[in-house]
């Protein structure tokens, strides 16, 4: 079973949020451990539509296959999607730990906030680059989690826009210990400190770390630690 308090109650932090986005999909299972072994502290899925981002992802089934395979990783859903609600039942049946959706689609957020607890998830709320933090400000004790987007969705390999650490700086005195904020888009070796000073405590990176030769490497660096090998 799955840590199922990861959001709220973190054993450390930062955590390490791999993307399985640029995994190859055609080897995930091998992918997600491979990851995980590497010192990774959950998996990030980037649920996309078509409409709300212009890319089509992975759903429900996926999440499953996912679940049964790695009974105890913790699954960090993102919906960029036009109507996550319709999406809640569906993920925490498949085995979700954590649901986020946007708050450029919803207009009541806490209030699926709420189906999303009741459906046995933590809940989050992602921003887009273009949207005003002011948008966001006013639902955010209702959350067990914020996303600042870093990119504008829909792809992996993009690159950082480094004007939203405005947003993670103003939001992070606001948030309880229970409250994690979490950074998603373009984040690297060379932007990831900076996301780290601003607040941000859960770093989300796909080409980062799919993208590198050593998993455990790449998940250090995100991190902020020495490489494990180089530990005495
Ligand atoms: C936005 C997704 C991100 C993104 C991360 O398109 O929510 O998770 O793919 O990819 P990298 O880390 O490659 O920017
Ligand atoms: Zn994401």
């Amino acid at each position: 079973m799955a840590i199922r308090n990861l959001i709220t109650h973190p054993p450390a932090l930062p955590m390490v949020a791999p993307s399985i986005l640029s995994a190859d999909f055609a080897e995930l299972g091998d992918e997600c451990r491979a990851c995980l072994a590497a010192g990774a502290d959950l998996l990030h899925l980037d649920v996309m539509d078509g409409h709300f981002v212009p890319n089509l992802t992975m759903g429900p089934a996926l999440c499953r296959s996912l679940r049964r395979a790695l009974p105890e990783a913790f699954l960090d859903v993102h919906l960029m999607v036009e109507r996550p609600g319709d999406f809640i039942a569906p993920f925490a049946e498949a085995g979700a730990d954590h649901f986020t959706f946007h708050v450029e689609v919803e207009a009541d957020p806490p209030a699926l906030a709420e189906v999303v607890r009741q459906a046995g998830m933590t809940a989050g709320l992602a921003i887009n680059p273009p949207t005003p933090l002011e948008t966001i400000l006013p639902f955010v004790e209702a959350f067990d989690l914020i996303l600042v987007m870093s990119v504008n969705p829909g792809f992996a390999g993009q690159k950082f826009m480094g004007e939203v650490l405005d947003k993670t700086r103003a939001l992070h005195p606001k948030l309880r210990a229970d409250q994690r904020l979490q950074m998603d888009g373009g984040l690297n070796a060379q932007t990831v400190a900076a996301c780290r000073e601003a607040g941000c405590d859960v770093l989300v990176a796909a080409s980062a770390i799919f993208g590198a030769p050593d998993y455990a490497h790449a998940v250090a660096e995100l991190r902020g630690v020495p490489h494990p090998a180089a530990r005495s």
